[in-house]
């Protein structure tokens, strides 16, 4: 068992309106709301994050968005900046989802440059990897993920405090909304490699601070299993996010197999 607090983070992608997401909170049972076990957080579309931070307002789950852009502010048509976020309420962001590294042609350069803003503005960033089933069966994919984690997190000179803070969620492509999670030994496996290629950049002590996440059709029926890999500790939840009662389950057996 590790020390590391277990983390349930829900991706709701393009869903819920406002009133839509205010009625979510308003669902969930209060033990959800109060526990404290589990570091569980809601990345919600930027249109509901003003109901949201008032409506989680004195619950223990954060708020998060799925986005950012870079710069502090300026002529960039369209896009939303770390500290905009902060000011909606927002702990955590979602950086390099392979739906924006896929249609809206993200790459690691700018995943890096999001990283940074994130974390220089004060927002804990939650880094996506992952393959596609093509690469998976090429083989060598592993690499590919290494390479995505190292460029992520280029330059950044990796203090204690933000290896409690850096999220990194390993979501293999082909797992993803398909209803086929990844086995639980292979997703441990992965994360071991990151975790070890971690050590060889940032020493053994941050790598073991840092909170590895698994995610791709991850359910109530498939989390306390998952939870209790060594190296998962947490999962970054899409469909699964969308159902009060859902997500109250997978955070409470977060809490009870994964602490
Ligand atoms: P899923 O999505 O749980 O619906 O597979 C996970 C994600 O994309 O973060």
């Amino acid at each position: 068992m590790s020390q590391r607090q277990p983390v349930i983070a829900g991706n709701w992608k393009m869903h819920k309106s406002p009133a839509e997401s205010r009625d979510f909170v308003a669902a969930l049972p209060e033990s959800c709301r109060r526990q404290e076990a589990v570091q569980a957080i809601l990345c919600a579309p930027f249109t509901s994050l003003g109901v949201l931070q008032e409506a989680l307002s004195g619950s223990q789950i954060q708020l998060g968005a799925q986005n950012l852009y870079h710069a502090p502010q300026g002529a960039f048509t369209g896009e939303v900046s770390a500290g905009m976020l902060l000011a909606s309420g927002c702990s955590h962001v979602i950086i390099g989802h392979s739906e924006r590294r896929e249609y809206f042609q993200e790459n690691d350069v700018l995943v890096n440059l999001k990283v940074k803003a994130a974390l220089e503005s004060g927002l804990n960033p939650i880094l996506c990897v992952g393959e596609s089933l093509g690469e998976r069966e090429q083989g060598g994919f592993e690499a590919k993920i290494l390479n995505q984690v190292e460029l992520g997190l280029s330059g950044l000179n990796l203090l204690p405090t933000h290896a409690e803070r850096i999220l990194i969620a390993y979501e293999p492509i082909w797992a993803i909304g398909t209803g086929k999670t990844c086995d639980d030994s292979e997703a441990n496996r992965i994360l071991g490699l990151i975790r070890q290629h971690l050590a060889r950049l940032y020493g053994q002590d941050r790598a073991s601070a840092l909170r590895l996440l698994y995610g791709g059709s991850v359910k109530p029926e498939t989390i306390a299993a998952q939870i209790q890999q060594p190296e998962i500790d947490g999962a970054l939840v899409g469909g699964a996010s969308l159902e009060p009662a859902s997500f109250a389950e997978l955070v409470q057996l977060a809490g009870q197999y994964g602490a």
